[in-house]
């Protein structure tokens, strides 16, 4: 058979370097699981537009289309900043996550014990969190016409719309259902549908899909503001969260600090299955480029690789190498291996992103 397909976007930033140590992995996995890949490299973001006025070649994203699945590091820079908006490093990365249709972003955030004390709460709050957002990536605010920026008499006016079809609500929060059944079977979906028709919309079709094929999982309504507050008041009382494109943006940062860091949480974009049965997919770290620390060798690549974790499961049906990776990760962290963003107000030495790699490679190797 065939060896799995991947298609590496390391992007922009500490994007190249996280997914350096990726790679590494990558390799060890061909070496040492018997479990080779066929990786391609390209370029999105910024350095694709510096390569080709655009920041996704149409060769990228029909190569996206055809592989396995893709692993994407992070886009965007100060450099990128005032470009036009149609060629912004972030377009490519929205561009292939509608194009691809990847509509359900799973966005968990789960606090290592070891960095349980490195969060901005306190160690009884986030110690042994385990959450799942899923955020409708497709659709929404960010996707809705019309847009623009247009005069009216003599003031600029900025026009983006929220909309959504029930179609869309429907299949998210299927998948929403059908994780809570793999985990502790609760779903909180939240959406302001106090001021919101879409919000209202939101939470019928949330209910008549729960009602019709979902039963079995306890669900709750939450207006987003209120979410907000409760994930920082008592995080642990969710398992699964679905909600919408912009709230769970904001929402999946936010969860991001409970576990100590940005530099820790993946992510996996899913759509509809392929002719091979496995889901078109995009497997990328919540972080962004991170452009005050690009080039010193600071970044956590832990983000990044669970990501990969993330592919194994989702993607490669390999759930139990998911877990060895995940464990080596829980074990490095344990042994006190912190990069810089992992120290917490009372300092120590931090370790560099390749070290960050050698620990978890090692601690793979330690597995066999
Ligand atoms: P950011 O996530 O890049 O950085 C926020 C803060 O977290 C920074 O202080 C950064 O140093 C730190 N940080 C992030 N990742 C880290 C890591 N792996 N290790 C250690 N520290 C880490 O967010 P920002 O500064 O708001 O955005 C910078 C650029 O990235 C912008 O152009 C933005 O549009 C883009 N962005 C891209 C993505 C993506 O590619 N998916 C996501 C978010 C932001
Ligand atoms: C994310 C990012 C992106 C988003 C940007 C870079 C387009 O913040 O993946 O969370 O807003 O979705
Ligand atoms: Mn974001």
């Amino acid at each position: 058979m065939a060896n799995p397909t991947l298609l590496i976007l390391a992007g922009d930033g500490i994007g190249p370097e996280v997914m350096a140590e990726v790679k590494r992995i990558i390799t060890w996995y061909g070496d040492k699981r018997d479990m080779p890949f066929d990786v391609t490299e390209d370029l999105v973001g910024g350095c694709a537009y510096d390569k080709h006025g655009t920041p996704l070649h149409d060769d990228t994203m029909a190569k996206a289309q055809e592989v396995d699945a893709v692993l994407l590091g992070a886009v965007g820079g100060p450099a990128y900043d005032d470009l036009d908006f149609s060629v912004k490093p972030e377009r490519g990365l929205l561009r292939l996550r509608k194009e691809m249709d990847l509509f359900s972003n799973l966005r968990p955030a789960q606090c290592f014990d070891a960095l349980a004390d490195f969060s901005s709460l306190k160690r009884e709050i986030v110690a042994g969190l385990d959450i799942m957002i899923v955020r409708e990536l497709t659709s929404g605010v960010y996707f809705g016409e019309p847009r623009g920026i247009h005069t009216e008499g003599n003031e600029r006016v900025g026009v983006n719309t929220q909309r959504y079809t029930e179609s869309e609500i429907a299949r998210v929060a299927r998948s929403a259902f059908e994780l809570a059944r793999r985990r502790n079977n609760r779903v909180c979906s939240m959406e302001k549908a106090n001021v919101m028709e879409s919000g209202v919309l939101w939470r019928q079709v949330v209910t008549e899909v729960h009602a019709k094929d979902y039963a079995d999982v306890e669900l709750s309504h939450m207006y987003a503001d209120n979410g907000a507050m409760q994930l920082v008041r008592n995080p642990k009382q969710f398992d699964v969260i679905v909600t919408d494109n912009l709230f769970g943006d904001l929402l999946s940062d936010a969860a991001a600090m409970l576990t100590g860091s940005l530099g820790m949480l993946p992510s996996a974009s899913l759509g509809l299955p392929m002719a091979n049965g496995r889901p078109k997919a995009l497997y990328e770290p919540v972080h962004g480029s991170a452009p005050d620390i690009t080039g010193q060798g600071k970044a956590n690549p832990i983000a990044c690789i669970l990501s990969f974790a993330m592919a194994l499961r989702y993607s490669f049906d390999a759930g139990s190498e998911a877990d060895r990776l995940e464990a080596a990760v829980e074990k490095v962290l344990a042994d006190g291996a912190r990069t810089a963003d992992l120290l917490g107000p009372e300092g120590g030495s931090p370790i560099s992103t390749t070290q960050m790699g050698d620990a978890i490679l090692a601690a793979l190797d330690a597995s066999l």
